[in-house]
């Protein structure tokens, strides 16, 4: 099953599928219906039933899904059996607080370098451990480490610069929190994230309430 098949938000969702199936697990369930995941997850019944049979996952008919079964399956799509090693560039407020946050480490994302070009901030021990590395030692530390995924959070000015330096190092895609976009090849494994998007769709959501 190849995994670039299969469109962007079907694998946000199986992501949320699949945390949801950790608690339906937790709580004893062995099986689940497209219906009820859901209205669990507030998506359709048919779309469920869509997005599971992308992996060739299909519910028996008034019984629906095994829960373990189905986790596991969506498990080795979105790749979260395994681990990866992430590194972070830009040892900024961003930079730090996600080195910092043990959430990652539990799901299978360590952080394994972080760099800056600060010299007042190359040689920093942060609170787990971690010391900034100078950004000159990218490369090296990049093989040594076998980085996976490379996390972009210096200023716009110097994204574009270091996504170039992640894309010709071994470095398999990029998550971007700097606010422009990237000129990368377009094959290659990127997301981006932007805080401020959740915050205009909460105040979507907000003003619909209000107008109601
Ligand atoms: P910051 O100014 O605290 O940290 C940036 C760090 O990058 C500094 O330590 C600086 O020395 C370093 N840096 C600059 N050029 C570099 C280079 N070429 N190589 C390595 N390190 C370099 O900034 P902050 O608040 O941590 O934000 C970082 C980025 O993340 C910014 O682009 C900001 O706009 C973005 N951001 C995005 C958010 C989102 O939701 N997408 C939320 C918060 C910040």
């Amino acid at each position: 099953m190849e995994n670039r098949k299969i469109p962007k938000p079907t694998i946000k969702r199986l992501a949320v599928y699949y945390r949801c199936l950790e608690n339906l697990i937790k709580s004893g369930m062995e099986t689940v219906s497209s219906q009820e995941l859901g209205n669990r997850l507030n998506v359709k019944a048919s779309q469920v039933r869509k997005d599971l049979s992308y992996f060739g996952e299909f519910g028996k008919r008034g019984i629906g899904y095994q829960t373990r079964r189905l986790q596991d399956g969506i498990a080795e799509i979105l790749g979260i059996k395994r681990e990866w090693n992430v590194c972070i560039v830009g040892a900024g407020n961003l930079g730090v607080a996600l080195a910092n946050y043990p959430g990652l480490f539990k799901s299978g994302y360590k952080i394994k370098a972080i760099f800056d070009i600060d010299p007042k901030k190359v040689g920093r021990k942060l609170q787990n451990g971690l010391v900034v590395e100078d950004l000159k030692n990218f490369g090296e530390i990049v093989r040594r480490e076998k980085i996976h995924m490379g996390v972009i959070a210096v200023p716009a000015s110097s994204a574009q610069y270091v996504a170039n330096l992640m894309v010709s190092s071994r470095i398999e895609g990029i998550i971007n929190f700097a606010p422009v976009r990237l000129n990368i090849p377009e094959t290659f494994p990127l997301e981006e994230i932007d805080i401020s998007l959740t915050f205009r769709a909460l105040s979507f959501q907000i003003n619909m309430q209000k107008n109601r």
